[in-house]
């Protein structure tokens, strides 16, 4: 598979959730960051990248209008649409995936709460589909001693070798993601679907820079590392 404007892969970027570790009076896709809403900077990566040829934008409900506005904003043409998100993740994947055409073949779902997406990360996960796997995931090993409690206690240390810490974004070839959206959801990330579906799920390298946004302090954090990036 190679980078080119139709190239069959569509991205749904999940914006939908509210926030609540985070706080504030906006969602957490509209926290300013670097003068401009969260939201913003993945989606102007994925509008530049030459991977994806289209977009769906998925919304805070009542915030669909606001996310069309700031696509026009940054000139952001590849969005096909801005659609309300649900009550969980999975249900926001899930109303971004129905607005994308039957003829897409690679579906890319990208969290807007991490900003810092860099091409070559959308490049080993679509190359990955590309290579036959039904999805492929960013992930890094696990770098800190894990252990399992019990209310305060360590229970156990868990042996980290072979453990991962799973990123955005997450391709997969369409059937296979539709398919596993219309079953069961019990997983945190659109992959879990997958493979409790039967999928071949791969790993490829992430990024450290894709670090999440949840807290303040890591809005903070993602703003360093933006102004070290530019
Ligand atoms: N998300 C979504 N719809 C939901 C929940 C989450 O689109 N119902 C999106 C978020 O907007 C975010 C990504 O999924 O880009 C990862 O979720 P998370 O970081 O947990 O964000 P929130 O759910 O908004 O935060 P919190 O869990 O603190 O409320
Ligand atoms: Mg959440």
């Amino acid at each position: 598979m190679t980078a080119s404007t139709g190239s069959g892969v569509w991205a749904v970027l999940v914006a939908a959730g509210r926030g609540e570790r985070f706080g504030g009076k906006r969602p957490k896709a509209f926290a300013n960051l670097a003068g401009r809403p969260l939201l913003a900077e993945s989606l102007e990566r994925l509008e530049s990248s030459d991977w994806v040829e289209a977009l769906v934008v998925v919304a805070p409900p009542e915030w669909e209008e606001p996310c069309i506005l700031l696509a026009e904003e940054i000139g952001a043409g590849k969005v096909h649409a801005a659609v309300s998100g649900g009550a969980t993740r999975a249900d926001s994947v899930r109303a971004g995936v129905a607005e994308v055409p039957e003829e897409a073949s690679v579906l890319l779902v990208h969290d807007a709460a991490r900003p810092l997406l860099q091409d070559e990360v959308v490049e080993r996960v679509v190359t990955a589909i590309g290579e036959g796997w039904d999805g492929a995931v960013p992930a890094l090993p696990l770098a800190d001693t894990v252990k399992l409690a019990e209310g305060e206690a360590v229970a156990e240390t868990v042996d980290r070798a072979g453990l991962f810490a799973v990123q955005t974004p997450q391709a997969f070839l369409a059937g296979p993601l539709r398919r596993a959206l219309a079953g069961v959801d019990d997983a945190t990330d659109c992959a879990g679907l997958v493979e409790a579906a039967g999928g071949r799920v791969r790993l490829v390298e992430g990024d450290r820079r894709l670090v999440k946004v949840t807290t303040p302090a890591d809005l903070d954090f993602v703003e360093t590392l933006l102004g070290a990036e530019r």
